[in-house]
């Protein structure tokens, strides 16, 4: 009998009822052939033993996997080690040569994917299925960017149709806004999703913004953030957009209460309806803060908020780019959807990179990885992924509820280069901790300045040279570099809307792969809760009645010294 583990929530039990008490009438979902049994739980492992066997690898195999010897032998070695270890995925060229590692620890990560149910459950969320098991409901941000006229199905509706009738309505705003010159500033007024990826995006699309508006996004509740952006806005040619899918972020409400009162002190109460529109799920809320639900646009609570910038949640990038614009970058989003649906495992570019994270994670134990754009305009992009990564698999139980045995998500951080050469790269180079980094980059430059251009590609060439093979100075040990650094280089031709879709869209993937491999559920996010239910109680205790003094010793000085000093 030969017995594959996949995976899922609550199966140990159907393999323990089957297999122990001959309970012939559990629902054994998949059987391949007669000899061969699909379970799906890698905590089933344990009770095969005297049964059958496993083909499977698993995350506690890889620490036991040899390791693999250092780069510059293996590149010695195998003159064709780049070209083998280079795979492309629409316009990205990723060379993930540079890792330490060979064609047994591959084959052993592709066993890995393959047993811990990456295909069954990317197909899961491809198919709309309530992947967000613990919420309920599917995450299905793939469907924001299916083209017009195609088909996805959630619960049973086809949500294709709603997803451009709100692409449409948006366009058409976007379109008279940037038609009218009434408006000059558009402040997107949103936190967390509803903030880094527009942010993020307009930043990085720099070049193909309209010439006349300029965006500006005010997310903290410091009030220094909406104050220094309302000390240089003219009410009469602002445009806010409150971009909240809960509308019930008290950041989020905060400021946009702020910004409502500025507007309507200068302009009265009737400009709220030319100056205000609102993103949201929820059009209730979006009534009783005071915002015509004919000025919202909406999205569903099937797209999580880390993964909504292509949705109504980008408008203000809409509006700086254009609709086209935004369609092209759907469209990159799309052929990386495609790719990572589509594509066997050895040439998948999601599944390979997330496959290297959690070699480093799982099979080395580093902690951290480095996000290094070669791109000024990509200069919040590490920003972006930290949401998208560590919100989404900064976990630590898994789908059956229990505690993990193994490390999840990595500490994502970054900087553009070359200002990080300048800040850390030392410690990349010298360090006694090992840091995974990707670097990205483009051959064109979206600028007239190439000797500015060729200079700073030649230092991403530098930096993924050095870090992988060093220099021995046996004389001087403050100057050798051990390298043997793993890193990853992601080259586009240039930074454009559509590939800018193409890179979020990769890192979507890579984190759900990693998600199903660690076994936890990348689309909730309960641990901001508690800070968020603590802040709601303090905040009256700052101001009025003396405070109770009901929290612990450290917190309770701290609200009293601010109580009398504030
Ligand atoms: O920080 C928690 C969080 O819920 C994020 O997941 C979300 O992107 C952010 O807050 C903002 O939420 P909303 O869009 O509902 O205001």
């Amino acid at each position: 009998l030969r017995v594959v583990l996949v995976t899922g929530a609550g199966k140990a039990d159907v393999v323990r009822r089957w297999l122990i008490d001959g309970d012939s009438s559990l629902p054994i979902s998949r059987v391949a052939g007669d000899d061969t049994i699909v379970f799906l739980d890698h905590a089933a492992a344990s009770l095969l033993d005297g049964y059958g066997q496993a083909t499977m690898t698993t995350l506690d195999d890889l620490s036991d996997l040899p390791r693999p010897a250092h780069l510059r032998e293996l590149f010695a070695d195998d003159p064709g080690r780049a070209e083998r270890y280079t795979t492309t995925a629409a316009d990205l060229r990723v060379d993930w040569s540079k890792n330490p590692i060979d064609d047994t620890v591959i084959a052993s990560l592709l066993s890995l994917a393959e047993t811990s149910g990456v295909a069954v459950r990317r197909d899961a969320m491809f198919a709309g299925e309530h992947v967000n098991v613990f919420e309920d409901r599917a995450a299905a941000h793939v469907a924001l960017r299916m083209p017009k006229g195609s088909t996805f199905m959630i619960d049973g509706v086809d949500v294709v149709p709603d997803v451009h009738e709100v692409l449409e309505k948006m366009a058409a705003f976007s379109d008279r806004v940037r038609a009218d010159d009434t408006i000059t500033h558009v402040v997107n007024i949103g936190i967390g999703g509803s903030d880094l990826g527009p942010a993020m995006a307009y930043q990085a699309l720099r070049p193909f913004r309209h010439e006349r508006i300029r965006c500006s996004f005010v997310s903290n509740v410091d009030g220094a953030d909406i104050d220094a952006v309302l000390a240089d806005s003219d009410p009469a040619s602002t445009l806010f957009i409150v971009a909240s899918k809960t509308f019930g972020t008290i950041e989020t409400l905060t400021n946009a209460r702020t910004a409502r009162t500025w507007l309507v002190d200068a302009l009265g109460e009737a400009a709220v309806a030319d100056h205000f529109v609102a993103v949201s799920t929820n059009a209730e809320r979006v009534a009783d803060f005071g915002i015509d639900t004919a000025n919202m646009f909406g999205f569903w609570d099937w797209v999580g908020g880390r993964y909504s910038v292509d949705s109504a949640i980008g408008l203000s990038l809409m509006i700086a780019i254009g609709p086209d614009a935004f369609h092209d970058f759907l469209a990159g989003f799309h052929q990386i959807d495609e790719h990572f649906r589509t594509a066997p495992f050895a040439e998948n570019v999601p599944v390979l990179m997330a496959l290297l994270g959690v070699w480093w994670a799982n099979g080395l134990g580093y902690d951290t990885k480095a996000v290094l754009p070669y791109s000024n305009d990509l200069a919040r992009f590490p920003a972006y992924l930290q949401q998208l990564d560590m919100e989404s698999n900064g976990k630590s139980v898994d789908l059956d509820g229990r505690r993990v045995q193994h490390h999840t998500g990595p500490i994502i951080w970054g900087e553009p280069g070359t200002n990080g050469q300048h800040a850390f790269y030392q410690l990349l180079h010298q360090g006694t901790r090992v840091v995974p980094c990707d670097f990205i980059g483009f051959v064109k430059a979206e600028h007239p300045y190439q000797e500015h251009h060729d200079l700073l590609m030649a230092n991403l060439f530098a930096q993924s040279e050095a870090l992988a093979f060093g220099r021995t100075n046996d004389a001087e040990p403050h100057r050798n570099f051990e390298g043997n650094r793993p890193n990853t280089v992601i080259l586009a031709e240039r930074l454009t809307p559509s590939v800018l879709g193409q890179l979020i869209a990769l890192y979507e993937h890579i984190v759900h792969v990693q998600g199903t491999i660690w076994g936890v559920n990348s689309y909730d996010q309960w641990g901001v809760e508690l800070g968020k239910e603590l802040a709601n109680q303090i905040t009256p205790e700052l101001v009025g009645e003396p405070s109770p003094d009901d929290h612990d010793s450290s917190t309770n000085a701290l609200i009293a010294h601010y109580r009398s000093h504030r």
